[in-house]
């Protein structure tokens, strides 16, 4: 039996859990890993200020988040296809992000809809919009997601055409999804996932299936969702959002001072200064290098969120101190999710919970809001 005592555990059960074509679509990036490596290597190679003799007995780690209080400075990020992760795997992770007190943000490419999430949860969640082609269709499902209470709107801006990912093309994930013959034995090896997907019917891209017409099968649904994606989006892309979505706006996929500076004179709540997890641009910079800098241009006019890399409590810790408000887990919450399901995400939120504390504590502070850049090494 493994004691889980991080994040890599949960990784390692997941891995062996999870059918190879699902695991390694999380657990990849594009072109040459190079982005998705340094995302994490980034964070890991800020060395924190180590202060002792502080009464560090009362610490807090509440904060707020575009203005929704929240147990700890972390949300979880829009994930697509987490639903095959693990079954119903969307409804789970919401489940476990709202008894610990954080937002779960739903992605377009959810296998769990909209109203699924809604009927299974009480508090509002988070929704993240991909601009598609079809402007009615984006529309409808703001207004979906209106309807079902969503607090915040999360637009993400860095994935107008799709980074190839070397690693599912070899594993058949593809449009059309082309299952290589191995798909059998492993999932032979996997009874536990497969017990799991034969009780749900929740197996495709629910904000999609049935809202399209024409659109019913597996391939006709991966072959439309394709070719939706916007590559003209641009930020007049973002004022038309606006009209249609009056709740909290969100911005994420901000990797440069140039574009943070623009994103905020929009007049949204807050940016996400991210790289898709290093699954776009290979060659982009770490997220965390261009953290700071970004800070320093817009941080006083806008909510500053950070996402990449993130694999545990240290990771937030470091995020914060540099001058984000907040951070999002992606990968992490998935390998909890693989791991052991709703156990496994709460598993995730518990462990960086206790590391983020004991790491605020080592460094002498005791309230997460006052945490800065004078607990770095610089
Ligand atoms: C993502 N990400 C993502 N982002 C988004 O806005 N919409 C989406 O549908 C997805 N889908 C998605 C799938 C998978 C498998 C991963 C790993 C990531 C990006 C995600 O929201 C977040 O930016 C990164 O995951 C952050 O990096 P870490 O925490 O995974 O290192």
């Amino acid at each position: 039996m493994t004691v889980v005592t991080d994040v890599a555990d949960l990784q390692a059960l997941a891995r062996r859990r999870v059918p190879k074509m699902f695991y390694q679509y999380a657990d990849t990036g594009s072109w040459t890993q190079s982005t998705y490596r340094e995302n994490e290597a980034a964070l890991q190679r800020q060395k924190l200020r180590q202060r002792v003799a502080r009464n560090i007995d009362n610490r807090s780690l509440k904060t707020t988040m575009v203005g929704q209080e929240v147990s700890m400075p972390v949300a979880l990020a829009p994930v697509g296809l987490t639903g095959m992760q693990h079954a119903d795997g969307e409804i789970l992770a919401a489940q476990a992000a709202e008894e610990f007190g954080v937002p779960f943000t739903l992605s377009t490419m959810s296998v769990c809809s909209i109203e699924d999430v809604a009927e299974n949860t009480k508090n509002p969640f988070w929704f993240q919009l991909y601009v598609m082609r079809d402007r009615g269709f984006s529309e409808n499902l703001m207004q979906r997601a209106t309807n079902a209470g969503c607090s915040a709107l999360v637009l993400t801006l860095d994935l107008q055409v799709l980074g190839q990912r070397h690693q599912d093309i070899k594993n058949g994930l593809s449009t059309p999804p082309k299952p290589k013959p191995g798909v059998l034995i492993d999932l032979a090896f996997k009874p536990r996932w497969c017990w799991n997907m034969l009780q749900t019917k929740r197996h495709q891209f629910g904000n999609i299936h049935g809202h399209v017409s024409g659109v019913e099968d597996m391939t006709s649904l991966a072959e439309w969702t394709n070719s939706q994606f916007d590559p003209t989006l641009d930020w007049s892309s973002v004022e038309w959002v606006k009209k249609h979505w009056n709740r909290k706006l969100i911005l994420k996929g901000i990797n440069d001072v140039e574009d943070a500076r623009i994103a905020a004179d929009l007049g949204a709540d807050a940016i996400v200064v991210s790289n898709h997890g290093g699954r776009q641009l290979d060659g982009a910079l770490a997220s965390y290098d261009v953290l700071a800098d970004i800070v320093d241009a817009v941080g006083d006019k806008i909510e500053v969120h950070f996402d990449g890399g993130i694999r545990s409590g240290q990771d937030i810790f470091k995020a914060v101190a540099t001058g984000a408000h907040s951070t999002y887990i992606g990968r992490a919450f998935i390998y909890g999710l693989g791991a052991m399901g709703k156990a496994g995400v709460t598993k995730v939120l518990e462990i960086m919970r206790k590391e983020l504390d004991v790491t605020m504590g080592l460094c002498g502070e005791t309230d997460i809001t006052k945490v800065g850049r004078h607990n770095l090494v610089l």
